[in-house]
């Protein structure tokens, strides 16, 4: 169709004079941390593999021998083609290790946002929502066709502003955010959402795919404090320290007993692959039997931020903030130059203005690189970022 292509052109041209057009790469994960991409090894420092578990032998062999014993794919909804035993030993682990009475496993992180929000929350209802919460966890609440109304990045006061203004005029409401944030790895104020949830009755849900694994004792950032905050829905997914594919609700056994009867990502999707299964249930078998393997992601982030000269994180996600999108893509390349892949974050990804830098760290990176990486970041792009910016404009 003309029009079709014309629009899509059109649309294209637009990115791409705002420098906001994306290009698939190729690129070999060739181990947990090394990449080769047009014929160049790079360190990559963007990969969410917190704890290189993608290529753990363990981990692997794990998913080889289900993918032998029980074959590729899933084959038809949970449902509908019965359910393998090895989600239900998943759900159980997972469980246990969030310390709630159950849980239930998506296809994926985003399609758990997309089944959990709407299953729970209709027309009519109220969802307050972090301003910079993942673009899955918006998805799920535009689903839902409630009343949505961010608040102002963790500011708990917000929440209780809102809620004590709105809360009345909606029978039921939900407070979302993530819990580390993926794109400045910050961790939410859980107890104070969870002291405004509980005053306002209204529920907390927290989206934990940056913190299962790698704060928290690998249990997550509602681990990261001495008390834990009550929360009724914790999300996450199997796709990043765990290194397999999948996501999934831990809950009350009611919640996830009404999921399993109504979220359509879990009804009208097919099933988690047995493979992707085994390798979640080894990998979790690494988190909980190694938690000093566990913190060496955010160890070695701190090093690397006391070097760079950034503010100390949170967990393994340091974001280096050069404010337009061609000011980030150079930053990128010149890394790039120097043997590392650090990808550019740009609008709508991150706000207008805040175009970034997004590094990940890993067990794995060897300490001699992380303090290379973060001498070129201290010297030619947080000394420079002003001007990469201004030069940009
Ligand atoms: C905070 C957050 N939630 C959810 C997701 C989606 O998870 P998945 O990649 O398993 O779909 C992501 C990852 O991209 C994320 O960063």
């Amino acid at each position: 169709m003309r029009s079709l292509d014309e629009f899509a052109t059109a649309k294209l041209e637009e990115l791409e004079r705002g420098s906001l057009r994306r290009a698939l790469v190729d690129t070999t994960r060739v181990t947990g941390i090394w990449v080769l991409r047009e014929g160049r090894r790079l360190l990559s420092f963007c990969c969410n593999d917190y704890l290189n578990l993608t290529h753990h032998p363990a981990v692997k062999e794990a998913a080889i021998e289900a993918l032998r014993r029980y074959g590729v794919g899933a084959g038809a909804s949970r449902l509908v083609s019965g359910n393998h035993p090895l989600l239900g030993e998943l759900e159980a682990r997972l469980a246990r290790l969030k310390q709630t009475e159950a849980a239930c496993v998506f296809g994926s992180g985003y399609l758990a946002n997309l089944g959990i929000i709407p299953a729970l929350i209709g027309p009519g209802d109220l969802v307050l929502i972090d301003e910079l919460a993942h673009a899955c966890l918006w998805a799920g609440t535009r689903l839902a066709r409630a009343a949505v109304v961010p608040f102002r990045h963790a500011d708990a006061r917000h929440v209780d502003a809102l809620l004590t203004e709105l809360r009345q005029r909606h029978p039921r409401a939900l407070i979302a955010t993530d819990g580390v944030f993926s794109m400045d790895g910050d961790i939410a104020p859980l107890r104070a959402f969870a002291a405004m949830a509980q005053r306002h009755d209204a529920w907390l849900m927290s989206d934990d795919a940056h913190g299962l694994g790698v704060v928290g004792g690998g249990r997550g950032s509602n681990f990261v404090e001495p008390t834990k905050a009550n929360i009724p829905l914790q999300m996450g997914t199997l796709s990043k320290a765990l290194g397999a594919y999948g996501g999934y609700l831990c809950a009350s056994a009611a919640v996830v007993e009404l999921i399993r009867n109504r979220a359509r990502t879990v009804i009208y999707s097919t099933g988690l692959p047995p493979a992707m299964a085994a390798a979640a249930l080894a990998a979790l078998e690494v988190i909980e039997s190694e938690p000093d393997y566990a913190a060496l992601p955010l160890a070695k982030a701190k090093a690397f931020a006391r070097i760079a000269g950034l503010p100390e994180p949170a967990s393994p996600i340091v974001p280096v903030l050069v404010g337009e999108p061609e000011a980030a893509l150079k930053a990128s390349r010149l890394l790039q130059e120097e043997g590392f892949l650090v990808v550019a974050i740009r609008p709508p990804t991150v706000p207008m203005g805040t175009a970034r830098l997004r590094l990940t760290f890993t067990a794995q990176h060897p300490d001699r690189e992380v303090e290379r990486l973060a001498e070129l970041v201290r010297k030619r792009i947080v000394a420079l970022a002003p001007a990469i910016t201004t030069e940009a404009q």
